[in-house]
């Protein structure tokens, strides 16, 4: 496997404020991001040097420890290129809105969906949009840490993170009030490009 990079935000460090603040953008892309970079290429690296010198290794804990770490990197990355600076009336058209419509009813009844994934997500997770491979329809999901209670095979096209290091230090613990806000930073054209790759 070829050694993970970070890649750079698509916006400067102010473009997300007040929804989320420059601090808290700058250390969750800098140093929490880099830190699941930084973990799973040390796992790859591990695995790489022990097929050289046949070093015994714990495999089980080496599967775990990754899964956690590139999870956290992809989950990261979709959530940085699925954002943007605030817009008025930001909401779906499109495939995107037909989606929504035919998997959940209305816009409407999928935010306040997705609202309550993310918002009763227990401790440090994610709220995802997955599309579903085998109808294509769209499907909300929860996953604790970076890796637990996914759905294997779907495609995630939205990713909300809700581990304290997102909001605590704008938010305190207004969780809730977060998540509200997210809906204004939602880059829809990509989220619908995402969308269309994956059919
Ligand atoms: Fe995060």
């Amino acid at each position: 496997m070829q050694t993970l990079s970070l890649s750079p935000l698509p916006y400067d460090y102010q473009a997300l404020a007040p929804w989320m603040s420059e601090t808290v953008l700058k250390l969750h892309h800098d140093k929490h991001h880099q830190a699941y970079v930084d973990g799973a290429n040390k796992v790859q690296s591990q695995l790489a040097e022990a097929r050289t010198s046949g070093a015994e290794l714990d495999y089980k804990a080496l599967a775990k420890e990754f899964s956690f770490h590139m999870n956290g990197h992809i989950l990261h990355e979709l959530l940085w290129s699925t954002l943007r600076a605030a817009n008025d009336n930001n909401q779906p058209s499109g495939e995107m809105l037909l989606a929504i419509n035919s998997s959940f009813g209305s816009y409407q009844r999928f935010v306040e969906e997705f609202n309550k994934t993310a918002i009763s997500v227990e401790g440090s997770g994610w709220a995802l949009v997955y599309v579903n491979p085998l109808d294509k329809s769209l499907m909300i999901g929860q996953v604790e840490k970076h890796n637990l209670n996914g759905l294997a095979g779907c495609t995630v096209i939205m990713a909300l993170d809700v581990w304290e290091h997102a909001y605590y230090l704008d938010y305190q613990n207004l969780r809730a009030k977060f998540v509200e806000g997210y809906w204004n930073h939602v880059n829809w054209d990509k989220v619908e490009q995402l969308l269309n790759a994956s059919k």
